[in-house]
């Protein structure tokens, strides 16, 4: 998470009132949990974590809830967060609690987040809904040339990096299109990972990006 998407997220959960409640899926180790939570707690709002702490090399499974819980615990934050453990796709045709900010940063295939955007089914007309790696993933971009660019729910506001923000409300034709203004960039980010599968780290730079990780 750059500087400017914590800053995203704090200021989305600085907006809400006494008694909201953020969702957020995908924890992982609590980073963005403890910014939406210390900012939360500010206005007397909550935080509900969905994460199955997924085994394996790239999530880490049980002991990245350790830390995650480690994380929570530190931050003074155990009142504020609620850990619901479990894969968004199998608690969403379930989920009866309502909630005022949806933050997706889980799975980052097409369907996955194509069914972590119907979660905002549970927000209010006009609440806000924060979208990591959006115009980095391929999954996640397609999901939002679908979901946003091509239907009637969502209009996008703007992003800091790849952390876009949308609003629960039927789009213009100019909000459309500037969804469309952010192709460019996800070209751009596509070609750096490429090139950053190549080896090819000093032609990334070319383009602006300076760093042995993908662009987010
Ligand atoms: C990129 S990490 C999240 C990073 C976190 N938001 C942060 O800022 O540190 C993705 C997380 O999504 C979780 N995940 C994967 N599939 C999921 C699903 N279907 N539902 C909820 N979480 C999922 C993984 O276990 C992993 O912890």
């Amino acid at each position: 998470m750059t500087e400017a998407q914590g800053r995203a997220l704090w200021d989305a959960a600085r907006r809400l009132e006494k008694g909201d409640v953020i969702l957020e899926i995908g924890s992982h180790q609590g980073r963005s949990t403890v910014v939406l939570g210390t900012a939360a707690r500010t206005v007397g709002a909550t935080v509900i974590a969905v994460d199955p702490f997924v085994d394996g090399k790239l999530f880490g499974g049980s002991p990245t809830r350790q830390r995650f819980e480690e994380n929570i615990a530190a931050a003074g934050l155990n009142d504020v967060v609620e850990l619901v453990c479990g894969y968004s796709t199998k608690l969403r045709p379930h989920w009866d609690r309502p909630f005022h900010l949806l933050y997706v940063d889980g799975k980052h295939d097409y369907w996955t987040y194509t069914d972590d955007l119907r979660w905002s089914a549970h927000l209010p007309p006009g609440a806000e809904v924060l979208v990591h790696d959006c115009f980095s993933s391929i999954g996640v971009t397609l999901g939002t040339i679908a979901k946003v660019l091509f239907g009637n729910r969502y209009t996008y506001v703007d992003r800091a990096t790849s952390l876009a923000r949308f609003r629960v409300t039927p789009p213009s034709m100019k909000d459309r299109l500037r969804v469309v203004a952010q192709l460019p960039w996800f070209v751009r980010n596509v070609g750096i990972k490429v090139l950053l599968r190549l080896r090819l780290r000093p032609v990334a730079r070319l383009f602006g990006h300076d760093s042995p990780y993908d662009p987010y």
